[in-house]
């Protein structure tokens, strides 16, 4: 079996779930080498995977190591320098969402790719990796529901995990640009159309910290596509009960309820005051087989010199409409796309 020799950057709370993935569970690849900022990431990188070759500067680890791939799970607001950088040195990427924050600078960063075709340059978009999107994208092409024309998208954090939010939300572009953009992402993939215009409107109401960084806890955009299609989609930063991820897509023959509650998994337990389903508690618990997935798929697609089915396009155009989703939030306006 060709095995490739990967390295990742970013070992925070996505980046142990790839880092993890890739040393243990993914037979063609050899994590050889991690980046991270602190000392800390790189004992746990040490300890938990055996690695020795750990950099706090990801030019040099590009440098020393010479990878043939690089996973990038750093602060968004990097992500384009860091993908350039690695194109130049002849490395594939897999890059987590977002491509970037600023729509400008993410169309250098294409425009790089392109200049390397003999390069793999692939987007995480876990979700169109998950069985259960999959399938709906299958019925929707099948015509299982008519003429998709209606998306409802909820998509809220859990409170348990918010000091981590918090924490990131200078650096990760916004509520729409951070985890709104996954819902942009599935509209576009499953309407198969682009929106037109984008209205939004935001509240905070129990944590101030998002406000006073310029934020918001909750925010909801009402999307029009080209083709008429309507896309609602709520952002949200402090679930109580769980990661709450539900996806509605209503066609004119019938409708497809991704997550109507978001489970845990198919138990529930009955007792003197009802029946109660548990929620799944984190985007690592819902997603683990996702991104799984992806970044297998990612290694195949290098391994066998082919291309993914999401692109680089389907990058750019995600933060461009994030982008305007968080102008529209900020001013008021309807934003034209
Ligand atoms: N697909 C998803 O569901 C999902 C979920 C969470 C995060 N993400 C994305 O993953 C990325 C990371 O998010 P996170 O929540 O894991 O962040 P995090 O803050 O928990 O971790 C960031 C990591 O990057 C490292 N880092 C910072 N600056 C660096 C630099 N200059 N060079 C190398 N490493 C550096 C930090 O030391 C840390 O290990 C973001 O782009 C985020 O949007 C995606």
């Amino acid at each position: 079996m060709k095995k490739i020799r990967v390295a990742i950057a970013g070992l925070g709370r996505l980046g142990r779930v790839h880092a993890e993935n890739l040393a243990f569970r993914i037979p063609n690849a050899e994590l050889c080498a991690v980046c991270a900022q602190t000392e800390d990431s790189l004992n746990w990188a040490r300890e938990r995977l055996d690695i020795c070759a750990c950099y706090q500067d990801f030019a040099e680890m590009l440098a020393k190591e010479t990878p043939d791939a690089v996973v990038l799970v750093t602060p968004s607001d990097l992500h384009c320098e860091q993908i350039e950088l690695a194109l130049d040195a002849g490395v594939h990427v897999f890059f987590e969402k977002p491509l970037g924050t600023d729509p400008a600078r993410c169309a250098a960063t294409q425009a790089a790719a392109e200049q390397h075709p003999e390069l793999v340059c692939m987007p995480g978009f876990m979700r169109r990796y998950d069985k259960s999107y999959v399938y709906a994208k299958h019925q929707i092409d099948s015509g299982a529901i008519g003429t998709p024309y209606m998306m409802k998208c909820t998509g809220i954090d859990p409170e348990s995990a918010i000091e981590g939010t918090l924490r990131v939300t200078g650096s990760f572009g916004g509520i729409f640009m951070d985890l709104g953009i996954h819902d942009v992402d599935l509209m576009r993939w499953l309407l198969g159309c682009e929106p037109a215009q984008v209205h939004a409107v935001g509240t905070t109401v129990k944590y101030p910290a998002f406000r006073e960084g310029g934020d918001y806890e909750t925010a909801a955009a009402l999307y029009q596509f080209t083709n008429g299609a309507i896309g609602m989609a709520h952002a949200g930063r402090c679930s109580p009960y769980g990661y709450h991820v539900e996806t509605e897509i209503i066609g004119t023959e019938g409708t497809l309820r991704i997550s109507g509650v978001p489970a845990k998994n198919l138990t529930q337990l009955y007792k003197g005051n009802g029946a109660a389903t548990e929620c799944v508690g984190s985007f690592q618990e819902r997603f683990e087989e996702a991104y799984l997935a992806e970044v297998q798929e990612f290694v195949d697609c290098v391994c066998e010199n082919r291309r993914p089915a999401v692109t680089m396009e389907d990058a750019v155009k995600a933060t461009v409409i994030a982008h305007a989703a968080g102008q529209a939030l900020r001013s008021g306006e309807i934003i034209k796309l």
